[in-house]
């Protein structure tokens, strides 16, 4: 691991200014618990090599990085390559934190996983974890979610997991982690909640990260094998910023590659129809710790919109506050147009269906690639379009 991933966050959680614990009392001998057997298992060589076991032999992993040849060319300019988390297990970058979170949850003699899901991709990688290791899975999401992502809702059932829907305000990914973490505070003594991003209390922001720098430990080397260097340029979208934190945990001591997180501006720029939080937001608390958040005029969160459920919250991982604010990380955006006209061109161009989230980060490679002739940009490519296909084919068709 990287010194920079050695050293940050500090022992109470904190990058920066960000992070922390704010928990109900209740809470506090739990989190105790969990970062105490979080610490031991993350320098225990057995918890590592089962987890390497499972990577190899059920994930999938390595996962490989394809040169989106014919795309650089409608692009002009640099050259783009994708890591291919689409092609781990389930489909997304998600199940490499699920697994270890279900291993670390075996490990501390838990008998249940709980947590929220937008798109339904950690929600499918949780209960699959919890399948593998014999759990039980309770995932919490939003009626409107459940409607948009109805494929992962029935794989979600199909492997055993007790979908529960939640019908309170905007009923997507916000209320559904309000309601989850309500699940969790009356079964702590034998469930762990499974949190689905970097985000929440610490430790989970800084075990989610480590969980995930599996994908940019892999396309380090893989990049190098590939080019015989580094990427110039690497790039993810950003919802709560779990896939953005592990690609670019391979990167993030190298000064001379540029890091990008591409957050879903929507429909337009006013509070309302987007869900750039780290562009348009401001300092504060949501869900027990200190980041930015998009507020309404009270205060509260903001009601958010974009295209892709998987990045439709009102807060963001409080890592990526931080390295917005050191400006090591340059944040910028994508609209829910530009998104789709990038998943209808990977998919045209490449033969890859993307995720409607990581068509964000395909959009700011198109856009931004005719102004760097001569580079490479590495983006993660961080889940595939199978859970959009009705909803993207229903709305908007198939595309010019
Ligand atoms: C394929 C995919 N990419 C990205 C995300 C956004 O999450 P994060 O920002 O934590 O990577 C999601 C969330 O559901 C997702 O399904």
């Amino acid at each position: 691991m990287t010194s920079y991933l050695n050293f940050t966050p500090d022992s109470e959680g904190f990058f920066g200014e960000y992070g922390g614990a704010m928990l109900p009392p209740p809470l506090i001998p739990h989190f105790k618990e969990l970062t105490e057997a979080y610490e031991k298992v993350s320098r225990s060589p057995e918890f590592l090599d089962e987890l390497k076991y499972i990577r190899k032999h059920f994930q999938g992993r390595p996962t490989p990085i394809s040169h989106f040849r014919r795309l650089s060319e409608e692009a002009g300019g640099a050259q783009i390559y994708g890591k291919r988390e689409d092609l781990n297990h389930t489909g997304a970058h998600k199940l490499n934190h699920c697994m270890a979170e279900a291993l670390l949850a075996k490990h501390m003699g838990k008998t249940k996983l709980i947590a929220e899901t937008g798109a339904g991709q950690h929600g499918v990688a949780l209960a699959t974890a919890a399948a593998y290791f014999g759990m039980e899975c309770e995932i919490h999401m939003g009626e409107v979610d459940i409607k948009k992502e109805h494929p992962n809702v029935v794989r979600m059932k199909l492997l055993g997991a007790t979908v529960v829907p939640v019908g309170e305000g905007a009923k997507t990914l916000k209320e559904a982690v309000d309601s989850a973490f309500g699940s969790y505070i009356g079964q702590a003594d034998t469930a762990m909640f499974g949190i689905g991003s970097v985000v929440g209390p610490h430790p989970f922001p800084k075990m989610v990260r480590n969980f995930q720098a599996v994908v940019g430990e892999e396309a380090r080397e893989q990049f190098e094998e590939m080019t015989g260097g580094k990427p110039d340029m690497v790039a993810a979208c950003v919802g709560g910023g779990s896939n953005a934190m592990g690609l670019f945990a391979g990167f993030i001591d190298d000064e001379d590659v540029a890091l990008y997180g591409v957050e879903p501006l929507g429909t337009s720029s006013n509070l309302g129809d987007h869900a750039a939080t780290i562009t348009f937001g401001e300092d504060g608390d949501i869900h027990a710790f200190r980041t930015l958040v998009l507020k309404d005029a009270e205060g509260n969160p903001a009601p958010v919109n974009t295209i892709a459920s998987g990045l439709d919250y009102p807060g963001v991982g409080p890592e990526h506050a931080h390295l917005h604010k050191t400006g090591r990380v340059t944040y910028t955006s994508a609209s829910d147009k530009e998104a789709l006209k990038a998943f209808y061109e990977l998919s045209r161009l490449e033969g890859i269906i993307p995720a409607l989230e990581s068509a964000h980060a395909v959009a700011w490679a198109m856009r931004e690639a005719k102004n760097h002739p001569g580079k490479n940009i590495l983006l993660n490519l961080s889940g595939r379009g199978d859970k959009d296909l009705d909803y993207v084919v229903d709305t908007y068709g198939f595309g010019e």
